[in-house]
């Protein structure tokens, strides 16, 4: 009968902690106010957010910025942002989900006027505690629960992956922007950064607010995050660990925009898993560790020279035209990629549909590959071929229910903290693919 009963303890134990640990996987959603300001379907009007947030524990809202003069925490949009309520109407909605924590994030290469001074102001205490206490006020103010720091921290040299190509080096180098300016002081930027970081933690502890950090697309964690020193001050951090080929990095070469594991030939440190690995071969706990995930494809033109497989890397010529509702070159969202896709037929040529190609790569490397629910390596891509006019030709890698849903399952069994859906106005959220809303974050969500 004793038996019985501590047998029976213990297994409600199991369950409870099988319990918790479930419902404490987090499921961070980036809200971007950008997609207020797209035109057409691809508006997204404040309404359209709240079926996501049945699926989020934390909302986060994109971006906040820094004044260059006075190095304080500023609305990048302070018409909208403050004037029109736009902060308090994303924090009021904690009214109807209670469990919701909203954080405001500051930089996320949306603040791209002199992004010098993210170094700069990490160099001088009085302006850092200008930018903290300016921090403070704003999370107060508006009702947030935290703050998350997506720094701005100068980007990796994109590199090619084949040579022999000609001048395209030379091409790149030349028609590269961005920051790519070597930064002399990365040690000590990387010193006071964690210092930064602490004086945000200890302004907001009495609060018990929220702090978080987020790291870039092509910021190389080893040069600017100490890991150690970092995670005591951290509730958990944000890898977006995507975007390692884009058409603005690479015009002339297109490849897997963001891979979940290492491809051949490439290098070994631009996919999600080797991200996820650096910080925990550096003393990151798992469940500190969000794993990011995109609702968005990369897209190129391809040419003539591109090869006829489709299956990348291969020689293309810039950045895809802009889809219908984004419209920013090389960008498409999952919606606008949905739309272009056709199953049965590779046709070439403008208005004709694109041939969707799944992971290819299920049986590689199975045996460092048994994580054992996650099939996905690379990722998902669709191409049409160009024309006889050498026109209309597009390869866009991205991500899907699929592919979302296996990187979810990949954060799961490495008993990560959760998933980051970047962002939640790319993904399909009027339910125009097939009439489901919000697909990737859904499939993300439900295999986490
Ligand atoms: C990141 O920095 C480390 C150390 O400086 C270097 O070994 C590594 O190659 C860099 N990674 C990338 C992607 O540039
Ligand atoms: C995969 O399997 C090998 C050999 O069976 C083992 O050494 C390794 O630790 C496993 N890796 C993971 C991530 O479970």
């Amino acid at each position: 009968m004793a038996r019985n009963v501590v047998i029976l303890v213990v297994v409600t134990f199991i369950a409870v902690v099988v319990q918790c640990q479930k419902t404490d996987n987090k499921v961070v959603c980036y809200y971007n106010s950008k997609g207020y300001f797209r035109e057409g379907q691809g508006r997204f009007d404040l309404p359209f957010i709240e079926p996501a947030l049945q699926y989020c524990t934390h909302l986060i809202y994109g971006y906040a910025g820094v004044n260059a003069e006075n190095f304080k925490l500023v609305p990048l949009n302070e018409q909208f942002d403050v004037t029109r309520d736009h902060y308090r109407h994303i924090t009021n909605l904690k009214r109807q989900y209670p469990g919701l924590r909203v954080l405001l994030s500051v930089g996320g290469d949306a603040d791209d006027v002199d992004t010098i001074k993210y170094l700069t102001l990490l160099e001088s205490v009085d302006h850092r505690l200008s930018f903290v206490n300016s921090a403070f006020t704003i999370v107060k103010s508006f009702g947030f629960d935290g703050l998350d720091i997506a720094w701005e921290f100068p980007k990796t040299k994109p590199k090619k992956i084949r040579s022999g190509w000609g001048s395209f080096w030379h091409d790149v180098k030349t028609t590269f922007v961005g920051d790519s300016v070597p930064d002399e002081k990365e040690a000590e930027h990387k010193e006071q950064f964690t210092a930064l970081v602490r004086e945000v933690k200890n302004a907001f502890r009495p609060e018990g607010f929220i702090v978080t950090i987020t790291v870039n697309p092509n910021v190389n964690s080893s040069v600017y995050y100490d890991t150690r020193a970092l995670i005591p001050n951290v509730d958990f951090v944000n890898l977006l660990a995507f975007d390692f080929y884009t058409p603005g990095r690479n015009p002339k070469e297109a490849d897997y925009p963001s891979p979940l594991y290492s491809l051949i030939d490439r290098k070994p440190d631009e996919n999600a898993d080797a991200w996820v690995r650096h910080w925990l071969e550096n003393g990151a706990p798992n469940n500190k560790l969000i794993l990011g995930i995109p609702t968005y494809g990369r897209a190129w033109k391809m040419t003539e020279d591109s090869a006829i497989s489709g299956v990348p890397p291969f020689k293309v010529k810039g950045a895809a035209e802009e889809g219908p509702y984004t419209k920013e070159p090389g960008l498409l969202s999952y919606p606008e990629v949905c739309a272009k896709i056709s199953n049965p037929l590779n046709l070439k040529g403008a208005g004709s549909h694109l041939r969707k190609v799944g992971d290819p790569t299920k049986r590689y490397d199975e045996v460092r590959f048994n994580v054992s629910d996650v099939s996905n390596r690379y990722g998902v891509y669709a191409f049409r071929l160009p024309d006889e006019n050498g026109e209309n030709g597009v390869w866009v890698g991205y991500e899907d229910p699929d592919t979302a849903g296996n990187k979810a399952a990949y954060a799961r069994a490495k008993g990560l903290g959760g998933v980051a859906i970047y962002d939640i106005t790319l993904d399909d959220f009027r339910g125009l693919c097939n009439g489901e809303k919000f697909p990737v974050l859904k499939a993300a969500k439900f295999r986490l």
